[in-house]
């Protein structure tokens, strides 16, 4: 297993601290004189992506795991908080306030996305040659036709576009989603990029398929130098791309990170109520799932008004009334980051009677 190259800088590549992002929504013909609906799609978000990093994002639907990811690569602006880009504010970068001498354009060339549906990004009226040579024509225009032509030909080889010759010449609709995907792949990793955010990039794929093209990011990420943000509902694919990647694992809840920490950790000893429930869930090809799930409530409960205290405390199965009351933090216990008063010995915690199986949960606004 590889293991993450330490960063040569000071400063990683990315930093987010205290990161939000809340969505003031329209109020609707009958709302009128209502308070304006707010999502909280992210909130108190921290962590740093490091060069050559691997970055998992786990989470139910709905969690925040793709406004996460679009904050991570400029494309989302916080409401909320810092994000750093190699140890300067991205956002003032972007509004042209920063003493960095950081050129936008290059910061958003750097930070690449590839999504779930490539066939939507690739443009359909064009073959792979010219939506391959597109990028290279940014970040190499010192190239001829033939030295582009060359690359394309040899990185389409690379993931397995055989003979390259006659692949560069389709056009988008005469690929299978899985080759889609891995032209796709291509064209980001042409831009050179610091970071490729992955959002469900393999989910659309055969289950072969996905193990396939997880390989192949992982190992083209070596030999291009980039980080990854790959984000997934299904820990299976999270823990196989962090673990193959000696990377790292976010589990998220509700806007919130439960737990961060190195994908090892995170898989064989998850701290955070919620980590243990996608644990359960997801159990090894040799393990089979024990006991009853682990969690107390099955309905996930509304981002625009979640649940008082700990987020978590609806479905808990650990919770007690001090967790209705009051707001975990993140505390670090090792190299993991975990957002639950369990992690303190001593605090109010132990001392708090259990809630009731039924015990209605409060809310934000009550
Ligand atoms: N532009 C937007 N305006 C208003 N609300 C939004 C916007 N984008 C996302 N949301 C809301 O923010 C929350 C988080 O959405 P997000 O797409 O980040 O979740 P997700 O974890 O990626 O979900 P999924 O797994 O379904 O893709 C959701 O409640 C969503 O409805
Ligand atoms: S703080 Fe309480 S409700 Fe939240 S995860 Fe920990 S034990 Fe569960
Ligand atoms: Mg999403």
């Amino acid at each position: 297993m590889r293991q993450t190259r330490p960063t040569t800088r000071e400063e990683p590549l990315i930093s987010l601290r205290d990161v939000e992002v809340h969505f003031e929504n329209e109020r609707g013909l009958f709302d009128f004189g209502s308070d304006p609906r707010v999502v909280r799609a992210v909130d108190g978000v921290s962590f740093d992506v490091e060069e050559n990093d691997v970055i998992s994002l786990v989470g139910e639907s709905g969690c925040g795991k793709t406004t996460l990811g679009k904050s991570v690569i400029g494309l989302q602006r916080p409401t909320g908080g810092t994000i750093n880009y190699r140890g300067h504010d991205m956002w003032e970068i972007r509004d042209g306030t920063s003493d960095a001498n950081i050129d936008w354009k290059d910061v958003r060339t750097s930070l690449q996305i590839i999504h779930q549906d490539p066939g939507s990004s690739l443009n359909p009226n064009r073959r792979l040659i010219a939506i391959l040579s597109e990028p290279l024509r940014q970040t190499h225009p010192e190239l001829s036709a033939g030295e582009k032509r060359e690359r394309i030909y040899s990185l389409l080889e690379r993931v397995g576009m055989n003979p390259a010759a006659d692949f560069a010449e389709r056009y988008p609709h005469q690929l299978s989603g899985g080759e889609q995907q891995r032209v796709a792949l291509c064209r980001a990793l042409l831009m050179n990029p610091d970071v490729i955010l992955a959002d469900e990039a393999i989910s659309a794929l055969d289950v072969s398929l996905r193990v396939e093209m997880m390989d192949l990011m992982l190992d083209l990420q070596e030999e291009f130098g980039t980080s990854y943000v790959f984000i997934s509902h299904d820990l299976s694919n999270a823990r196989y791309f962090s673990q193959h990647g000696g990377g790292k694992i976010g589990v998220m809840y509700l806007g919130e990170l439960a737990e961060f920490g190195p994908a090892e950790d995170v898989i064989n000893d998850p701290q955070h109520p919620y980590t243990k429930v996608l644990r359960w869930a997801t159990p090894n090809l040799s393990e089979r799932k024990t006991g009853r799930l682990p969690m107390r409530k099955i309905d996930i409960p509304d981002p625009v008004n979640p649940p008082a205290g700990c987020r978590f405390h609806t479905r808990c199965p650990e919770a007690r009334a001090v967790c209705k009351q009051q707001h975990p933090a993140a505390t670090t216990v090792g190299d993991q980051s975990v957002t639950c008063f369990r992690m303190h010995d001593d605090h109010e915690y132990w001392n708090s009677p259990e809630l009731e199986a039924d015990e209605a949960a409060i809310t934000a606004d009550d």
